[in-house]
């Protein structure tokens, strides 16, 4: 093993230690890099930069490979649920069925929202993102439920908390937009069962739970539950090493994940789609405008910083979108242009050359509207499957003594110094 890195700069030679993770990935800890030379690196997008040790999530973009707490995906989407998953996460390891039911009792108990944080949905305007409505009412529970952060069974509460009411908020919002009744959870339903009764149940036509579907948003909270350090993972942590509160910390992770570069890129598949049908493009066309550097045009769940051979979510989301499709009978026509720009995207010299595969948004919005869940609430649905991944990297963070008020610094490209001109001499 290589215990050390040297560097010469200016003439002068710096030892810089080396890390090993426990599945052989190498890192130069550079922490006295600047006060022993003043240089620092620079790494736009933190495409190099090691910012924590974590023992939560291992992926592997080389090989496809993404374990959370060293239990592949593969396993957890087939055998666990979102709960079960979610435990592991924050906890470290699998729950016990005592520590399981537990689990479930709280998440229930939880499930209701403050009478007066109701009144919030009503007054924003129509039509208003339900991404923004989230991030505001998950900051806003930092005065409707302050924390408890002296003893270790009321910070597991308040993530609980956080897990059993997001689902809440997220069908609220929905079913406010709609200017339809709000449906209270129901204490005998499973976490996801719960989540779809409260989307869909109505007096009139009363929604009829089906087991595939419960184990495909099963499956697709499973797949989102952790990735490591993305976007909104690191801004859970940048916003969290200020010593800020938990809900403040995972509202700042919510808007982050907003962007279509990274959680909203599931809306964007399928608006990309739609747009396919609707304009009749060919998908040697698509290919082509992808390809093209004047156009802005990016082939949306293509592509990942990490993964550069297939994204493993996405492969288990294909399957599962197959089999839900085949279960409610229904015909995606979307489904059949997302398969044929992936077969078309797969042969072609520019995307294999750039090793640019489908993600796991690539079907995700697919599978979403077989379940009936409308377009603008995809990366709702992204942020509630993310939420335990956020918590369990959150409070890594805190307990971790190595970590620091994040404070990166910048190369200046300014101008050089000059003096303040009047404004009747300008
Ligand atoms: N379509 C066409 N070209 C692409 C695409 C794409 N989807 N993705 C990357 N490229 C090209 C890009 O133009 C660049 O070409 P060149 O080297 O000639 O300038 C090269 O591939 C590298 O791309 P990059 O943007 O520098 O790579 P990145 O690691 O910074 O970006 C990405 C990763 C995910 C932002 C990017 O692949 C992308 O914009 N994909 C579409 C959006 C998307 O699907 N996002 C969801 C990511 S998965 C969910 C999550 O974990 O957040």
């Amino acid at each position: 093993m290589k215990e050390f890195a040297k560097l010469i700069i200016d003439g002068k030679e710096l030892t810089l230690p080396v890390i090993e993770g426990s599945e052989g990935e190498m890192a130069i800890d550079i922490r006295s890099l600047r006060q022993e030379t003043g240089y620092i690196t620079f790494d736009p997008g933190f495409g190099n930069t090691g910012t924590c040790k974590s023992t939560i999530t291992y992926m592997n973009g080389e090989q496809g490979i993404l374990r959370y707490r060293g239990i592949p995906i593969e396993q957890l989407a087939e055998y666990s649920s979102f709960v079960e998953t979610a435990f592991l996460l924050i906890a470290g390891m699998l729950p016990t069925r005592e520590e399981l039911t537990r689990t479930s009792v709280y998440l229930n108990d939880f499930s209701l929202l403050h009478e007066n944080m109701k009144g919030f949905y009503r007054n924003y305007p129509p039509k208003s993102h339900p991404m923004g409505i989230l991030s505001a009412m998950i900051n806003a529970m930092r005065s409707f439920y302050p924390e408890l952060i002296d003893i270790d069974e009321d910070i597991n509460k308040t993530y609980l908390r956080l897990i059993s009411k997001i689902r809440t908020m997220a069908a609220m919002a929905y079913r406010i937009s709609k200017g339809e009744k709000v449906v209270s959870p129901r204490p005998d339903l499973c976490y996801c069962a719960n989540f779809l009764n409260m989307m869909f149940n109505n007096a009139v036509v009363p929604y009829r739970l089906d087991d595939d579907m419960v184990k495909a948003l099963n499956i697709f909270w499973i797949l989102h539950a952790d990735h490591e350090q993305n976007c909104s993972t690191t801004a859970v942590r940048v916003v969290g090493s200020g010593k800020v509160n938990i809900y403040a910390t995972i509202s700042a992770g919510i808007s982050a994940l907003w962007g279509p570069l990274h959680g909203g890129a599931n809306q964007a598949v399928i608006n990309m789609l739609e747009t396919i049908q609707k304009n009749g493009m060919t998908i040697k066309e698509c290919i082509a405008k992808a390809k093209d550097k004047d156009d802005p045009f990016r082939l949306m769940g293509f592509g990942h910083r990490v993964y550069k051979t297939y994204d493993p979510r996405a492969k288990i989301m294909k399957k599962m979108t197959d089999v839900l499709l085949l279960k409610t009978k229904r015909k995606d026509p979307l489904l059949d242009i997302a398969k044929k720009l992936e077969e078309a995207a797969l042969k072609d010299t520019y995307f294999k050359e750039k090793n640019l595969y489908p993600n796991v948004d690539f079907y995700a919005g697919i599978l979403l509207r077989a379940l009936g869940i409308p377009t603008n609430m995809f990366t709702v649905m992204f942020a509630i499957g993310r939420l335990p991944g956020w918590i369990a990297q959150w409070k890594e963070d805190v307990s971790d003594p190595e970590t620091r008020l994040t404070r990166p610094r910048q190369i200046y490209t300014g101008n050089q110094i000059h003096d303040y001109i009047p404004i009747d001499k300008r």
